[in-house]
């Protein structure tokens, strides 16, 4: 091909032009020829503006205005209590199948790995002896008593060592749970002679029952024999006791938190809520913690979760540092 001068120059012209959309980075801003109102004067959040005698840029909500959606004057729906501030004892939604099934999703996302699959407290979390302060389990007469809305505000807000849901359970799927937690109290305490009515073989359950207990006593005992010789130690209990965080309601320098503090408790009088009393020798002490619900200090609520589950030598040990706590 033979190359004449305006063949080169259009090459040459091509090639600086294909050079040209490389796409290279600029440090430069583009040129912005019409503006419209892509730049303004404005003010950040929370800068501030002189223009107002206090100062602020944002401006106050005149007093009393609510957002749209968030008026929450219902507080038997919102709160679980009524006019009075007592808690209701009422669902207030229509207790259906979905919406039990709804309470029953939700309650497994976010109770059950703390109060267990049937709601005995038996939670994966609470076996793993991780040293959570212990769930209570619902099959008790404290909390068959306890109100609808209690519940649900348990849920809500919190209820003393348990943190609320609020932020991530909305309000009806609260309630759903709430529907749920009197459907497992309920499965957990049907009588004999309603059981007839269902299509169940109840000689057949009594005998799985009876069979799981005894293995369970049968595991009890080989746990038992496996521990042999228990260390009985003061360090050992004080140990034991911030395991199971028993430290989180009970103080050990005097300070009230949600139950009585171990400091001076051993060898004091101790002043029930069904008028008796008695000292705090080893005997209450060892049966305080097995079974909290026998004896109620006069003041407290009856909320501690029984510790069965604790070896003898455990809780003589924890004796042994309770006692360290006391001159008596
Ligand atoms: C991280 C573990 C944990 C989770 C998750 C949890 N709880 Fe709790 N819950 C506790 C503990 C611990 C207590 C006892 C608190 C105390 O007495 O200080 C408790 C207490 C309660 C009580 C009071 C029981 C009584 O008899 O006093 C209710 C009701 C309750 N929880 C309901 C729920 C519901 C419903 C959910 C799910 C939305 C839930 N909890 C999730 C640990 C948990
Ligand atoms: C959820 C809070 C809570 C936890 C956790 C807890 N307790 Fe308690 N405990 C209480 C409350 C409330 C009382 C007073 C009401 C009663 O007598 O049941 C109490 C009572 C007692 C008493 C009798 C105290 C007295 O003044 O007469 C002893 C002893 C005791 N607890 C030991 C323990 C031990 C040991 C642990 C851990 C293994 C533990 N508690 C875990 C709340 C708790």
């Amino acid at each position: 091909m033979k190359l004449n001068t305006a063949k080169i120059c259009a090459l040459l012209l091509i090639s600086v032009m294909l050079m040209s959309c490389r796409g290279q980075k600029s440090e430069k801003p583009p040129i912005h020829p019409q503006l419209n109102m892509d730049f303004q004067e404005r003010f950040n959040a929370q800068q501030e503006n002189r223009f107002f005698a206090d100062g602020r840029s944002m401006r106050m909500p005149v007093e009393g205005t609510v957002a749209r959606g968030q008026l929450r004057h219902d507080t038997a729906l919102y709160e679980g209590v009524d006019e009075t501030g007592e808690y209701t004892n009422e669902i207030p939604f229509d207790i259906t199948e979905s919406f039990l099934y709804r309470g029953q999703d939700m309650y497994q996302v976010y109770c059950q790995m703390c109060h267990g699959g049937t709601g005995n407290g038996q939670g994966i979390i609470m076996t793993g002896g991780y040293g959570y302060v212990p769930a209570p389990t619902f099959h008790r007469e404290a909390s068959y008593d306890m109100p609808d809305g209690e519940i649900y505000s348990a849920i809500a807000y919190g209820i003393r060592n348990m943190p609320g849901y609020a932020s991530q359970i909305k309000v009806e799927d609260r309630w759903a749970i709430v529907a749920y937690v009197r459907a497992l109290q309920r499965s957990q305490n049907v009588p004999e002679s309603e059981m007839e009515q269902y299509d169940v073989d109840l000689a057949q359950l009594l005998q799985e029952d009876e069979a799981r207990r005894a293995r369970e006593a049968e595991l009890a005992e080989q746990r038992a024999a496996a521990r042999g010789e228990e260390e009985i130690s003061a360090e050992r209990g004080e140990q034991l006791v911030v395991r199971n965080a028993c430290n989180a309601c009970h103080s050990d320098d005097g300070t009230r938190l949600v139950g009585p503090t171990f400091k001076d408790l051993y060898g004091a009088e101790r002043n029930f809520t069904d008028g008796t009393s008695a000292i705090a020798d080893e005997e209450y002490l060892i049966e305080s913690i097995v079974e909290p619900g026998a004896k109620i200090v006069e003041g407290y609520d009856n909320v501690m979760a029984p510790y069965d589950y604790l070896s003898d030598g455990e809780l003589q040990s924890i004796v042994e540092y309770i006692k360290t706590l006391s001159d008596n």
